[in-house]
Parts: structure tokens; C-alpha cells; sequence
């Protein structure tokens, strides 16, 4: 339990960097600090709090938070190699820090060399999947998962069309946040100025690759929009009692409409840097919700193949819960895997 609050920690300290992270574009304060992994030759964390001023701030501060997140997710990899019994979680956990690493240096990098597009991208699409590792992490070692993997119950229903419309709508949710970090480091945030028209119509009287790429963000909010509904209605009407499944689904619902809200505002407000970068972080929430509802919804299919992928991880888990507990187990999902 102590370690599924940890997670839900480190998920929410992501979140917050990515808020950050969102204030540094947001406020155009990228470059306010040209050298990395130091500032202004100072060791970041010796830097002195009187010199954090204008974009200094927005900056510093973004590393600062990056350097305790990164922290954090190695701690919680180094708790989860010494008490999770599940292989494959615990490789969850490396993975996320070979993903934060990577960030960070994606970050560094994008600085050194005056935040060239196609890196600011990359930086701002691999912060998503660190979220979606660490909301990942947390789902999977909160009480919840655990009981019904080790239920002996028979396995909740497998709904096939609920699976593929849910792994769809997360797939697209990532597909628009990728469309919305090209525009973003494009500069095409107010190629369309007005809202919720385009031009005072519904098509552009003209086309630019700024104009194109806005109008496809827009495209793909109506799109994600449709499956996140279709998803919602065939939760509400098939699995109304599953609270496990309703909750997300309505939270997902509730977080689109204020997704859409805030893109709407980031446009007429003139990218105010607060709402804009509370539209960044609201669409990694979206993604996670989304996320979330859809291991759920394939909760059935996935105790079955990760547990029992292959006998070599039977083995190593089998002998790991017997090292962890000092006695044998089967692991979840692989009845009778004592070999
Ligand atoms: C499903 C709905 C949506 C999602 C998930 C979403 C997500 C995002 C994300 C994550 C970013 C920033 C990416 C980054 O730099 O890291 C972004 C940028 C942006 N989004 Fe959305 N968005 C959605 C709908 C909308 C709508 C309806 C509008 C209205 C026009 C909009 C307007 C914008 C604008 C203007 C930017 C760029 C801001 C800038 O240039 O700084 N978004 N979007």
C-alpha cells in the first residue's frame, strides 16, 4: 500500500512537471538559461534563489522540479526491485527511468542547440509516455489491480468491443497531444485566431503549414471527442455497475470538456501563459484517464499474457515471490505455476 502512495506520488509530481514544463514555452523563457546541465556556470542546485528572476525562474525552476521527479522515479524503481514480486513491473519501473533520463537529456539537448523543433517535439511527446509509466506504475500496485489479479474468481468479462474502442481512443488522445506539441513549437498557436470557427467559417479560406497543422489539432479534438463519447456510452450502457470502469469514464468526460475549454481560451486569450500551459497539463490527464480505463478494460486479457508470457518469467517470478515472501506462490494469472 505504501508503495502504490509513492507511485501516486511520483504520477502526481509528473503531472506538476509537466505544468512546468508547459510555464517554460509558454512563457518563452526556453533559452533564458543557455548552458546545461549547468546554470550560468553555477551547479544547478547551488544556483542562488536572488538570481531566479524573469524567465530565469521559469526555467531553473523546471530543472529543479525535473531533477526531484527524476529522483523520485528512481527511488520508486529501487522499491519495486526489492519488494514487487511481479517481473514485469518491476521492469515497468527501469523502464521509467530510462525514460526520465532520456528526457532529461532530450531537454538538455534542446537548449545546447536553441530548441530546435523537431527535439522541443520529441521532448514534449516522451514527457507524456513518463506520465503514462508512472500512472501505469501506480494503477498497477494499487490494491485494487492486485485483488483481482489474484482473485480466484473467474476473470471480469472480456468486452472485445470496449477494448478497441478504449485502445483507440487513448492511441488518438497521444496522436492529438503530438499534434499540439507541433504546433506549439511551430509557432502555430494562433495560425487560426479565432475560436470555435476557423476564419468565421468551418474551413480556412486559405492554407499555410502553420494553418494546416492547426486545423488538424482541431480535427483531431472532434475525433478524439467522438471516441472518448463512443467509449463513455458503451461503458454507461453495458457496464453502469463496474465502478471501476465508470469512474474513469466519467472523469475522462469531465476532463475533455475542460480540455476543449482551454483550447478554445488558449486561442482567444492570446496564449495567456497559465491557460495555456494548463492546457498542456490537462491533456496529459486526459491521457492518463484514458490510459487508465483501458488496462482496466483489458485487465482479463492482460493478466494472462504478461504473467504468463513466457516460462522463463514464470520462473524468475516464481523464485522472486519465494525470495520476497519466503514461500512459494503461483503468480497471478499462471494457476498452478509452482515449477
Ligand atoms: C482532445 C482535445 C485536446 C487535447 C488532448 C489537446 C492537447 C494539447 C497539448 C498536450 C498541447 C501542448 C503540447 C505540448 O507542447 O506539450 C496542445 C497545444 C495546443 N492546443 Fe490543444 N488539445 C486539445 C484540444 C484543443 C482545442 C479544441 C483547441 C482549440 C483551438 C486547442 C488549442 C491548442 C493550441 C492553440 C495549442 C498550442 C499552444 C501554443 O502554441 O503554445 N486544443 N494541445
Amino acid at each position: 500500500m505504501l508503495l502504490h502512495l509513492f507511485a501516486l506520488l511520483v504520477a502526481a509530481s509528473t503531472a506538476g512537471l509537466i505544468f512546468a514544463g508547459g510555464l517554460v514555452t509558454s512563457t518563452g523563457s526556453g533559452l533564458s538559461v543557455p548552458d546545461w546541465p549547468n546554470t550560468y556556470g553555477w551547479f544547478m542546485l547551488t544556483f542562488p534563489i536572488d538570481k531566479m528572476v524573469g524567465g530565469i525562474f521559469y526555467e531553473h525552476s523546471h530543472r529543479l522540479i525535473a531533477s526531484m521527479v527524476g529522483l523520485l522515479i528512481v527511488v520508486q524503481a529501487a522499491w519495486l526491485f526489492k519488494v514487487e514480486p511481479r517481473l514485469w513491473v518491476r521492469r515497468l519501473g527501469y523502464i521509467a527511468v530510462a525514460a526520465v533520463v532520456t528526457q532529461g537529456i532530450l531537454g538538455g539537448v534542446t537548449v545546447l542547440w536553441f530548441l530546435p523543433a523537431p527535439i522541443s517535439i520529441a521532448h514534449a511527446s516522451l514527457a507524456q509516455l513518463v506520465f503514462c509509466l508512472t500512472v501505469s506504475i501506480a494503477l498497477f500496485t494499487s490494491p485494487g489491480w492486485q485483488r483481482a489479479d489474484t482473485s480466484k474468481q473467474a476473470p471480469i468479462d472480456t468486452d472485445q468491443p470496449l477494448q478497441t474502442i478504449a485502445i483507440l481512443t487513448t492511441v488518438l488522445v497521444y496522436a492529438q497531444i503530438i499534434a499540439g506539441a507541433t504546433m506549439r513549437h511551430t509557432g502555430a498557436g494562433l495560425a487560426i485566431p479565432d475560436f470555435p470557427f476557423v476564419f468565421g467559417s468551418v474551413l480556412p479560406p486559405y492554407w499555410t503549414p502553420q494553418i494546416a497543422i492547426h486545423y488538424a489539432h482541431r480535427v483531431g479534438a472532434l475525433v478524439v471527442s467522438g471516441c472518448v463519447l463512443a467509449t463513455v456510452g458503451h461503458v454507461l450502457y453495458h457496464h453502469i455497475s463496474r465502478l471501476e470502469l465508470r469512474r474513469p469514464s466519467l472523469l475522462l468526460l469531465a476532463l475533455l470538456a475542460i480540455q476543449i475549454t482551454l483550447g478554445g481560451l488558449t486561442v482567444l486569450s492570446g496564449k495567456h501563459y497559465i491557460i495555456n500551459s494548463l492546457h498542456v497539463v490537462t491533456g496529459a490527464l486526459v491521457l492518463g484517464t484514458s490510459l487508465v480505463l483501458t488496462l482496466r478494460t483489458c485487465r482479463p486479457r492482460f493478466v494472462v499474457n504478461v504473467s504468463g508470457s513466457t516460462k522463463r518469467d514464470v520462473l524468475q517470478e516464481s523464485s522472486r515471490t519465494y525470495e520476497l515472501s519466503g514461500e512459494w506462490s503461483s503468480p497471478p494469472g499462471v494457476p498452478g505455476a509452482r515449477v
